[in-house]
């Protein structure tokens, strides 16, 4: 629609200058300055642009203006092709030429199969887009399953806008969480294995961290000599390295087992044991420069309340590292490989005070490209049973989750006796269970706390990932099984879409490229996944109004299957924006 608009603010710009000169003005009215809306209601016309802005400059009340532009566009013949105009009240409203405009947009969806959708509007930009950033002491839960599905789509949307995008993980490998979980396994697990014990690499690490818990309640020295393990850590103590390289192996491991079941994958792995000496060589040379103070135990610290936030210790007394002070080293070395205009982190709300602080302090420190560090703050996520807490070991394991979402899929799969058609049952609900889950995660704004409800998630005919995937497995069959013989007998028309139903479908085809770079500048993959729903819905009356392999010419089914691959074209590219597996057969 992108092209129509364009092609209207143009002739709407021309008239006005004409109407300006005609009145001995030499304004020029151009054509970014003319706003295109859409009508309340479809009676009105396809699109409508309102005369306030320039009554004052034309010296005109927006009535008559429109009126006046009406007239000097029908005067010009400037009305004919692509539609026509009319004048109701402050507004200029456009009837669009069916016919014209649908071949216009079928023509540019369909010769234009890899790039319509990619709206080039952040071309030449360089984005880091952060995303996950897991500790090692556990496996991914419910929340990172959030996370990791905001950065990848995020990711995939900027991309889709022109941006060079670099995706980055920072892995949180050091510091007491992880001395923990090696604190029990050094008491009580010293000769096992995630391979002796049959458990999944980081869920063997995550059930020591639970395992700590339960000594800690009983033992109350447990604390004190998981933080002596630290301070060995951080002194090199040979044995204590050696553990912890093995421990964190375990986790990382895993956890990229993780993402590679639900397709999230990074340019760059940052591990804070390798960037918090930054941090705290970055910390003392702030503290040279008068920019920190030094409190009178030896700690470190920031005065940021002039600047409407708090004070904040960077280093401890003892001198070791904080987490602000591994992101500030992490921050740093990630400009130097790769100088972004950009760094978006995706991490949740609770840490909002963190991040302020962080991109005050790199400001402080005269990085210069501070300004540009972008928080994508996401609420939280839990199940309708209740909140989730790590300690405990009551949370949801991201894992355990996708394997009970594929379980259901896969048992619809057999009730509906879809087995043999599917061909591989295993791989389909896998990929069905993957859709369910980001799709629900993602049809939120990312802001907003929510609950995930796996049935709600799976089911085939709401508003959810598999209804998306059915209608493509859908299209695909139909295009598989006619396309072919059906195209070859008749002649694409466009000219013919001009139904009820055909034009509000093709309409809604015209708006994806707009749909894009919305989702980009507002950062926010649920103004896809609302596309998606419209676009499903406005296919589904389409299909259900106007017979496709029984139309009444071989031209009109011809016309009709052409607008269905430009469906399942647009289609296709909104779910991989949102991670959502595309499915032949379902
Ligand atoms: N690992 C941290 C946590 O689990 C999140 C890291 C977020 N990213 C960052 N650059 N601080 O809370």
């Amino acid at each position: 629609m992108q092209d129509i608009k364009e092609i209207w603010k143009q002739k709407i710009a021309a008239a006005l200058t004409e109407i300006a000169r005609q009145n001995g003005s030499v304004e020029t009215i151009q054509k970014h300055q003319v706003v295109v809306e859409i009508p309340p209601k479809p009676e009105l016309g396809d699109l409508g642009i309102p005369m306030f802005p320039f009554a004052k400059i034309l010296r005109k009340g927006p009535p008559q203006l429109a009126q006046a532009v009406v007239a000097q566009l029908m005067a010009s013949g400037a009305t004919n092709v692509w539609g026509s105009v009319k004048a109701e009240g402050p507004y200029v409203n456009i009837h669009l030429e069916k016919s014209a405009v649908a071949g216009q947009i079928l023509k540019s969806i369909l010769d234009h199969a890899d790039t319509y959708g990619r709206p080039q509007s952040l071309n030449d930009s360089k984005i880091m887009v952060e995303f996950s950033s897991p500790n090692t002491n556990k496996p991914l839960h419910l929340g990172h399953l959030r996370n990791d599905v905001l950065g990848e789509s995020i990711s995939r949307i900027l991309a889709a806008c022109g941006a060079q995008v670099r995706k980055v993980c920072i892995i949180n490998d050091r510091g007491i969480h992880i001395c923990k979980s090696m604190l029990a396994y050094k008491e009580y697990g010293q000769g096992k294995t995630p391979e002796s014990e049959g458990v999944k690499s980081d869920r063997f690490v995550g059930d020591w961290y639970v395992r700590f818990h339960k000594m800690s309640q009983e033992d109350p020295t447990a604390e004190e000599r998981a933080q002596d393990l630290l301070r060995k850590w951080e002194q090199g103590d040979p044995e204590t390295v050696a553990l912890w390289k093995q421990m964190n192996q375990w986790a990382v491991e895993g956890i990229k087992k993780t993402y590679e079941r639900t397709g999230v994958s990074f340019d760059q792995y940052y591990f804070e044991s390798q960037t918090y000496l930054k941090g705290k060589e970055e910390v003392l040379k702030g503290l040279e420069q008068g920019l920190f103070y030094r409190e009178e135990d030896g700690s470190v610290w920031v005065d940021l309340t002039s600047e409407g936030l708090d004070k904040k210790v960077l280093l401890r007394k003892d001198g070791t590292s904080l987490y602000i002070t591994q992101d500030i080293g992490t921050a740093i070395f990630r400009h130097h490989d790769w100088p972004f205009q950009r760094l978006v982190y995706v991490v949740g709300s609770e840490q909002q005070y963190h991040f302020k602080v962080l991109f005050k302090v790199l400001e402080k420190l005269g990085y210069d490209w501070a300004k540009n560090l972008y928080h994508l703050s996401y609420g939280m996520v839990n199940l309708p049973e209740g909140k989730m807490k790590s300690r405990e070991g009551t949370v949801v394991d991201a894992d355990d989750l996708i394997d009970s979402l594929k379980e259901m899929a896969l048992q619809e799969i057999r009730e509906k006796n879809r087995e043999e058609a599917v061909g591989d049952g295993e791989a389909v609900a896998e990929k069905i269970a993957v859709g369910a889950l980001h799709y629900y995660l993602l049809q939120v704004s990312p802001t907003k706390d929510m609950l995930f409800n796996p049935k709600e998630s799976l089911s085939f005919n709401g508003n959810t990932g598999p209804y998306l995937q059915y209608m493509g497995a859908r299209i695909s069959s139909m295009l598989r099984k006619k396309a072919g013989s059906l195209a070859e007998a008749g002649q694409f028309r466009p000219e013919l879409l001009t139904g009820e139903a055909e034009w509000a479908l093709i309409k809604t085809l015209a708006t994806y490229p707009e749909t894009v770079e919305l989702a980009a500048s507002q950062m926010d993959p649920s103004v896809i996944a609302a596309y998606l729903y419209e676009l499903s819905k406005a296919f589904s009356r389409f299909y259900h109004d106007c017979p496709i392999l029984n139309a009444e010419t071989a031209d009109l089914a011809a016309s009709r299957l052409a607008l269905s691959q430009a469906v399942l074209q647009v289609l296709r590219s909104a779910m991989t924006l949102v991670c959502i597996p595309f499915l032949d057969v379902m």
